[in-house]
């Protein structure tokens, strides 16, 4: 029997074809499983990985298996669990999982907390919540921890925070600052799957509307780009004076959150900061606007505030879609309860960019296992090596080939007496 608190194993013929159709999209990472299953890399590592629990996680979590790992998989969002895939993974393939689509903030932690009981070696998270529940209160799991892969901005952010306070006690991967991660699912996957939660949760016509994004990092630019392709009049709001810049000369209006309030139809935030949409912004926009955040945490839509200033509140007027009416009589639409709108309302990240981020996750593992005392209580770039070897992977996997340098450029890279 397999350990695991999931809704319901009855679901598992669904997970598993969803899983077998999300393999056939992540060539990069069957080779991964491939070459695991030969060299047994992961023998009898204990591993706990924080993830959202999706098709495309659940062939990771397939992967590393294959490698030898004893893993267990807890949900690192308590609204992006694909149930049928938790019960396939437990019923089809043996993985221990807890999570629960639409769990509470304590059934959240008290899966996080079996994830931790399982005892890793390794530790994979999506947002940093593992690495911190162990750092803070189990100081002997920190100690025997190998390494650590961190799959987001937001995860990142917070472990660069820890090794400034001198309290990370491992050594971290950030594997979100792979190009072959964030260039492709940070710009494309959550670009595209941010649409598509956001039009399976309200039926919404993009072409025509006013769409403030608010933050102009790879995610913001990925949203952005695919409303602007689809004819939206796209509207940034930026702090950073580089970024707004380059959003200006992309083809956006770039103006302060104040200015854009009482003429966006719809607001989303990926900024991995807390309040960018507040009570100030609500009581200016129009009738009808429609607010999601499609950040890793759900702090950056002010929903206290939202519901302080609301005289009435109408949950699920439509499925992961409630209702705020203000005191003027006008409403604001908050999708996914203000979580990742891209898990919340849809499934995340299409397999194909997610087979990158998961190829270089396991290879990112399989060197941290390798230079293991090599490795210091740092936060690490993933090595250029497995970047190239993921790349390379994909460009075969698409049919596609590149030039090669001839000897001649070559020999002119590598010199500096040549010039005009
Ligand atoms: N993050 C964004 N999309 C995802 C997906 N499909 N699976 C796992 N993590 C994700």
């Amino acid at each position: 029997m397999t350990n695991c608190d999931i809704k319901d194993k009855n679901l598992a013929p669904a997970g598993k074809r969803r899983i077998e159709w999300a393999e056939r999209d992540m060539p990069v990472l069957s080779l991964v499983k491939e070459k695991f299953s030969k060299s047994q890399i992961l023998s009898g590592k204990k591993m706990s990985a924080c993830l959202h629990i999706t098709a495309e996680t659940a062939n990771l979590a397939r992967a590393l298996k294959a490698g030898g790992a004893d893993i267990v998989l807890c949900a690192s969002n308590p609204l992006s669990t694909q149930d049928d895939v938790a019960a396939s993974l437990v019923v089809d393939y043996g993985i221990p999982v807890y999570a629960i689509k639409g769990e509470d903030n304590k059934t959240y932690y008290r899966h996080l907390i079996a994830a931790v009981e399982h005892s890793p070696v390794v530790t994979m998270d999506d947002g940093c919540d593992l690495v911190s529940a162990i750092s803070a209160k189990h100081p002997e799991i920190a100690k025997q921890i190998i390494g650590s892969m961190e799959e987001t901005t937001t995860g990142v952010i917070r472990l660069k925070a820890m090794e400034r306070d001198g309290a990370l006690k491992f050594p971290v991967f950030a594997v979100n600052d792979a190009q072959t991660k964030n260039l492709f699912d940070n710009r494309y996957g959550t670009g595209q799957s941010t649409v598509d939660g956001i039009i399976r949760a309200t039926d919404f016509l993009i072409a025509g509307k006013n769409i403030v994004v608010a933050g102009y990092g790879w995610c913001g630019k990925g949203f952005a780009m695919r409303c602007k392709g689809m004819g939206a009049n796209v509207i940034v709001c930026e702090i950073n004076p580089v970024k707004a810049i380059e959003a200006a000369m992309d083809g956006f209006r770039v103006m302060t959150m104040a200015e854009a309030a009482p003429i966006g139809d719809l607001f989303c935030t990926l900024t991995g900061d807390m309040h960018v949409l507040r009570p100030e912004h609500f009581s200016e926009m129009k009738n009808g606007a429609i607010i999601c955040n499609s950040g890793h945490f759900d702090i950056e839509i002010d929903i206290k505030g939202l519901k302080k200033i609301a005289k009435e509140e109408k949950k699920n007027v439509r499925n992961f879609v409630d209702q705020f009416i203000l005191p003027s009589g006008r409403s604001i639409f908050l999708l996914a309860e203000g979580r990742l709108v891209n898990l919340g309302a849809a499934e995340g990240h299409p397999a194909s960019v997610m087979d990158m981020s998961f190829s270089t996750q396991a290879l990112a593992t399989e060197y941290a296992i390798i230079n293991a005392d090599k490795l210091k209580h740092k936060v690490y770039d993933v090595p250029q090596e497995i970047e190239d070897w993921v790349a390379t992977a994909k460009l075969k996997s698409m049919g596609i080939t590149i030039d090669k340098l001839t000897p001649e450029q070559v020999k002119y890279l590598a010199s500096w007496q040549e010039g005009t």
